[in-house]
């Protein structure tokens, strides 16, 4: 069979998607609609056509104005569902998910609505299409750490729908240390804990990130590269990085495919996972980013593994996952 359609049947673990990145133009402009939403864009043309971005900070502000019309939650359930049903299109058996709940809460949604919009997809897709998924509430860096902290005791009455907070928006000149406390106090609730690191920030932002606040996955990871130090530790312990390629070409975090610092990853025996990050603005999902770093099918079969074995599930779907995805490789090839 030829990459593209072993990469479509591959079975795949997302672990570093935002759901309000997931929010295609045409739902964005049918939920502002919906919801009396005013947009700058005259057409679903005109912002897929703004979606050029030259750095983080550019994306964010978009990403920021397009999450206006999320408002009830009906919207937040037409949000997961649509994602979900492209997950299961491409063989994504289990997601982890990214939401920013400071993101509405600041906008005057109550935490209550989006929380339960995104569970009852959560469900419904686990019928629907067989798609496994936890949520992470991510803390906006931006923000200050008394602002984390209230979202923290905002979210406690909801303790069981998340497993775990990250920590996401503009990295520079924000360092993980920031957000030591708030951290602590996640973890001592039993939450795991990961954070991005290392997209536009320095190497020092990922060793932060795993003395100060302890995480258990970096997301992106890239600048660790910068470090020969890092690098070794993160090997010898094994720490994954969720990496998004199709997100560091569009964020020109690096300047083309063909340098992407994944290979080297994999070189030098990180545990490297696949992702999209938000799939609506960069142009791709699971698929296509997989297939666009023309990859040799060990790589890929490495890359699918890394998936399931850094995922928060438990050892028994781990192992039904993983078992899988190995007759596929025997199979599939
Ligand atoms: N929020 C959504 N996508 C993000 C990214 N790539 N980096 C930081 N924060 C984000
Ligand atoms: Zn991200």
């Amino acid at each position: 069979m030829d990459d593209r359609r072993f990469i479509e049947g591959l079975p795949k673990a997302e672990l570093h998607i935002h759901i309000e990145g997931s929010l295609e133009p045409e739902l964005m402009m049918a939920l502002a609609q919906r919801n009396g939403v005013s947009l700058r864009f005259p057409s679903i043309e005109a912002l897929r056509a703004a979606y050029r971005f030259s750095n983080l900070q550019d994306f964010l502000d978009l990403y920021y104005e397009g999450m206006r019309v999320l408002l009830h939650e009906q919207d937040f359930y037409d949000l997961a569902m649509a994602y979900f049903r492209k997950a299961a299109s491409q063989n994504v058996r289990h997601a982890e998910i990214f939401f920013d709940p400071q993101g509405h809460t600041g906008r005057g949604v109550p935490f209550r609505i989006l929380i339960d919009g995104l569970s009852r997809a959560q469900a419904d897709a686990e019928r629907q299409f067989d798609v496994s998924s936890s949520l992470i509430l991510c803390f906006l860096r931006h923000l200050d750490e008394a602002d984390a902290e209230r979202t923290l005791d905002e979210a406690l009455p909801w303790r069981d729908r998340f497993i775990g907070v990250g920590l996401d928006s503009s990295e520079k000149g924000r360092p993980p240390r920031l957000f030591e406390r708030v951290f602590a106090r996640a973890r001592g609730l039993g939450l795991h804990a990961v954070a991005h690191a290392g997209e536009e920030g320095p190497a020092e932002y990922v060793r932060e990130a795993l003395d100060l606040l302890k995480v258990e996955r970096i997301d992106h990871g890239n600048r660790a590269l910068d470090d020969t130090g890092l690098i070794a530790r993160i090997a010898r312990e094994q720490i994954p990085l969720t990496v998004c390629p199709l997100s560091n070409l569009r964020l020109c975090v690096v300047p083309d495919l063909e340098d992407h610092p994944l290979r080297r990853m994999l070189d030098e025996g990180l545990m490297a996972t696949i992702n999209s990050d938000d799939p609506a603005y960069f142009g791709g999902y699971m698929n296509e980013n997989l297939a666009a770093l023309r990859l040799s099918r060990g790589d890929m079969m490495t890359l699918a593994r890394n998936g399931f074995r850094a995922a928060f599930c438990d050892e028994a779907s781990k192992q039904r996952h993983l078992e899988a995805l190995n007759a596929y490789g025997l199979s599939g090839t």
